[in-house]
């Protein structure tokens, strides 16, 4: 098995809105539509999209929207045998405003996800033992997460996201790979902002300073930066293609965390630069499209050969 997750599957109920709320105000949708999200479960989809092996360890509810999501899961060709559906649970649900820009904003009820433990941990061990890369998230309870992080021996990509002011440092320094957006950077490292490439840099600096190993954030539009564990005074700047039309960038982040993932395993020789340009540009395509997991490529809509296409790279 190449990719293994450890985290969320949640409903996602998604309203289109011209623009998003201001605090107290009501605004009339244009449109409503239901989708399969959870950034665990959007990140393995997007990793098996690409042709990825995978597996998600995750919990769900005892109700039909558990049933039509495990279904779902293995449709999507994912190893579900530790997905769980959990009695007198409900599966979680997250409800989304994605504006006319593309922008969102989401708040999410976690329901059966918080019931993820150490134990789930332990009963998957054959998968712990055998997979190349896991991912974690933050939308199942920290400890387990730590949990899986320190049980795993091969790499492992932490999306700390949704960010946590107080990040536990057992938590940073146990992932191979500690990814971010900027908002989530920028409320990790006590930043008033991340807008440019010289805030993303020093805001690696002080994720380094904190005890992540490798550290990537991503930064919308302008693609993502990164600093490795082995050469700490190294920091690069890996752009985004520009896109035509933003039509919503719900799970942007997942989608690069997904593909980053598949390059790793696929191209475990490569150098990140162009692990992290072909995630990229994976991700700069599910933009383009509406919803969160609808909007990922499968091999046919985009194939990237990591052996034979550069991506471009910039020291900060
Ligand atoms: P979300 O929370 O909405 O799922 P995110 O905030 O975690 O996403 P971003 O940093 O916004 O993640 O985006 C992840 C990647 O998606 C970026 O590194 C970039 O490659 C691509 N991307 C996002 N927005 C755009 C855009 N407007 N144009 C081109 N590419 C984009
Ligand atoms: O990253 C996007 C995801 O965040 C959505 O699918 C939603 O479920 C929330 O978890």
């Amino acid at each position: 098995m190449e990719v293994l997750v450890f985290g969320s599957a949640i409903v996602d109920f998604i309203s289109y809105v011209e623009r998003l709320p201001r605090l107290g105000e009501t605004l009339k949708g244009r449109k409503f539509a239901t989708g399969y999200g959870g950034k665990g479960a959007n990140q393995c989809v997007a990793a098996a999209r690409l042709g990825a092996s995978t597996a998600m360890i995750a919990k769900l509810g005892d109700d039909s929207w558990g049933n039509d999501y495990l279904e779902h899961l293995r449709q999507e060709g994912v190893d579900v045998e530790f997905t769980q559906q959990c009695k007198n649970e409900t599966t979680g649900v997250a409800q989304i405003s994605v504006s006319d820009g593309g922008d969102n904003c989401i708040i999410i009820t976690p329901g059966a996800n918080d019931a993820l433990n150490g134990e789930d941990v332990s009963k998957a061990e054959k998968l712990f033992t055998s997979c190349k890369i896991l991912i974690c998230q933050l939308e199942v309870p920290v400890e387990s997460t730590l949990h899986a992080l320190q049980a795993f021996k091969g790499i492992s990509i932490l999306n700390a996201a949704p960010a946590l002011q107080n990040t536990p440092i057992e938590l940073l320094k146990s992932a191979t790979i500690f990814c971010v957006n900027e908002s989530e950077a920028a409320l990790m490292t006590g930043a008033y902002e991340i807008v440019n490439l010289e805030q993303s840099k020093e805001a690696l600096m002080k994720l380094q300073e904190m005890g992540a190993n490798t550290v990537v954030i991503t930064l919308g539009s302008l693609g993502a930066v990164y600093v490795k564990s082995d050469k700490k005074n190294e920091f690069i700047h890996v752009p985004s293609i520009t896109v035509e039309k933003v039509v919503d960038t719900t799970g942007a982040g997942d989608a690069f965390i997904g593909a980053l993932a598949y390059f790793m395993a696929k191209y475990p020789k490569s150098a990140l630069h162009q692990q992290i340009g072909a995630a990229c540009r994976i991700a700069s395509y599910s933009v383009q499209y509406p919803g969160t997991q609808s909007s990922f490529p499968n091999q046919q809509d985009m194939s990237i050969n990591l052996d034979v296409e550069n991506f471009d790279w910039f020291l900060l």
